[in-house]
């Protein structure tokens, strides 16, 4: 059976599915003075790896929504496990519409997301969240962006069996700007996701060897090589990218 690349990957036991790992995400949390009243929407929770840090980190409300209905149950049971069930909402939802009045939330953060959508529904997402977005409130987004035109998109898509639009880092502003966002700033840097030095700093020691431990054993070792390869491969020609836009 063909899994999709992020699942693969809860599924060895990490917990950042996301191309620039914690630095990436630590930059966008930088992006924004968020304190215990910020009202935050994340986009594309998955486990909620990254409401749970919010939260844990400032203390504010986060509404966390995914497409995905079996991860939407997993960021659920975490987030019960943590103790956090009162500071986060999770809700089954479709990042192209978005079941929130307009005007609601002070960030809108979307990780590892956009990246996996055609440019028509890159530009639905953007829409939504400007919609969804207070005046003055800040949407902070983490993809790939591609450096030189090479057979990347090809070969990530095969070896994540997602297919992935990235975009050059001209393009993604470019997004942003057609969507009326205001006062943008992006940061591109190195990908951690399929590196042993991205995973010892994204998921710490002791997770990275349950994950390699995992990745090795017979049923996974061959997708894991793929994907390994075609990220190592390609490693000079996409980095992570992050963006911060205001309405
Ligand atoms: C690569 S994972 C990233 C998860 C998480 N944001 C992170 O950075 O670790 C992509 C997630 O996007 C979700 N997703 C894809 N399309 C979506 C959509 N249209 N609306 C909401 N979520 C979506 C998938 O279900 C998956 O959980």
């Amino acid at each position: 059976m063909r899994i999709a690349g992020h699942t693969f990957l809860a599924k060895l036991g990490k917990k950042r599915l996301r191309p620039g790992g914690k630095e990436a995400t630590t930059w966008l949390f930088n992006q924004a003075e968020i304190t215990e009243t910020t009202t935050i929407l994340e986009v594309a929770c998955n486990m909620g790896t990254t409401a749970i840090e919010l939260v844990k980190k400032f203390g504010c409300n986060v509404v966390a929504v995914d497409f995905d209905e079996n991860v939407v149950k997993i960021a659920q049971e975490n987030i019960k496990s943590q103790n956090l069930s009162h500071k986060i909402t999770v809700i089954h939802a479709d990042a192209r519409q978005l079941p929130f009045e307009n005007d609601q939330f002070d960030i809108v953060i979307n990780e590892a997301m956009l990246t996996m959508q055609s440019n028509i529904n890159k530009e639905k997402c953007l829409r939504e969240y400007y919609r969804v977005l207070k005046k003055g409130g800040k949407l902070l987004t983490h993809d790939i962006a591609i450096i030189e035109n090479s057979a990347i998109k090809k070969e990530v898509s095969q070896a994540i069996n997602v297919s992935i639009h990235p975009l050059y880092y001209n393009e993604w502003l470019m997004l942003f700007e057609n969507q009326s966002f205001i006062n943008i700033h992006a940061h591109i840097g190195n990908m951690t996701l399929m590196r042993v030095s991205g995973m010892l700093k994204d998921e710490g020691l002791i997770n990275t060897l349950k994950i390699i431990r995992n990745a090795i054993k017979k049923e996974n070792r061959t997708q894991f090589y793929k994907m390994f390869k075609v990220f190592r491969k390609n490693k000079t020609f996409m980095k992570y990218i992050v963006i911060k836009g205001e309405k």
